[in-house]
C-alpha cells in the first residue's frame, strides 16, 4: 500500500519525502486554508515540485461545465497532477469528459460502492472512499473501502482505490489488511505510525547499556 499526506502543509510534506515513504499528497479546500495566506496554485505547484508521485487537488465548481473547465485549468499546474472531482451525478459526467482526455481524476467525497462503481465506470484514475467521515456518522467506512477493492478486484479494473479520511494508525492497518492501493493520512498519523513505547524503551536501554560498556573499557 503506497503512502500519502493528506496536507497542504510543505515542511510536512518534506519531511514525509525526506523519509522516503510519502509517494503522493492530497489536497481539499479545507487543508490549504489551514495554511493561512497562499496562493492557491503557487503552494499547489511547490507540492508537486517537491512530491514525484500524484498531487491531488480539488476543483470548487458544482456544474459539469464549470468543473471541467477547472479541471484542465488545474491539469496544466504539473505533470503529475490529479484533479479532485466529487462524487456527485455532475462529477460523474465531468469525470467521464476529464478522463477522454487524459486528465487523471481522483472521484472524491465517495462514501458508498456505487458511487465507486459510477466513478470507475466514468474512468477515473482514483477512488477516495471517506473512512473517517462514515464512522462519524456510525457507518463502517472501511467495510466501503473493501468493497470497492473487492469489485475493482473481481473486474480487474484500473482505478485504484485511495483511503482516504484516515483519523487514526488503526485506519492505516485496516486499509493495507482490505487491499487498498494507497492510504492517504495526515501527518500526524504518520508519526504515529512509527511510535511504540517498547522501541523506545529499548533504545534507551540499549543506549545506556552500551554507556556502561565504554566505560568498562576505559578502566582496562
Ligand atoms: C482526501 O482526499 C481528503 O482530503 C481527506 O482525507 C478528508 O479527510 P477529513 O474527513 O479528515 O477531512
Amino acid at each position: 500500500m503506497k503512502i500519502f499526506l493528506d496536507t497542504a502543509n510543505i515542511e510536512h510534506i518534506r519531511h514525509g519525502v525526506r523519509l522516503g515513504v510519502v509517494t503522493g499528497v492530497t489536497t481539499n479546500p479545507s487543508l490549504v486554508s489551514r495554511e493561512g495566506k497562499v496562493n492557491y496554485r503557487k503552494l499547489v505547484q511547490k507540492i508537486c515540485s517537491i512530491v514525484s508521485g500524484p498531487v491531488s487537488t480539488e476543483v470548487l465548481g458544482q456544474d459539469v461545465q464549470t468543473m471541467v473547465a477547472e479541471a484542465r485549468e488545474i491539469a496544466k499546474w504539473a505533470e503529475n497532477i490529479v484533479v479532485k472531482i466529487p462524487a456527485s451525478l455532475e462529477g460523474v459526467e465531468a469525470t467521464s469528459v476529464l478522463a477522454s482526455e487524459n486528465i487523471k481524476v481522483n472521484f472524491t467525497l465517495c462514501f458508498t460502492l456505487n458511487q465507486a462503481l459510477l466513478g470507475a465506470a466514468a474512468g477515473a484514475t482514483f477512488i477516495s472512499p471517506f473512512v473517517g467521515r462514515l464512522d462519524d456518522i456510525g457507518e463502517d467506512g472501511m467495510k466501503v473501502v473493501a468493497d470497492i477493492v473487492e469489485y475493482l478486484d473481481y473486474y480487474q479494473l484500473p482505478t485504484q482505490v485511495i483511503a482516504a479520511s484516515i483519523r487514526h494508525p488503526q485506519h492505516c492497518l485496516m486499509a493495507a489488511k482490505v487491499g487498498a492501493h494507497i492510504a492517504t493520512m495526515p501527518y500526524e498519523v504518520l508519526l504515529q505510525m512509527i511510535r511504540h513505547p517498547l522501541t523506545d524503551i529499548g533504545i534507551e536501554r540499549f543506549r545506556d547499556d552500551w554507556k556502561k560498556v565504554m566505560a568498562r573499557e576505559k578502566l582496562l
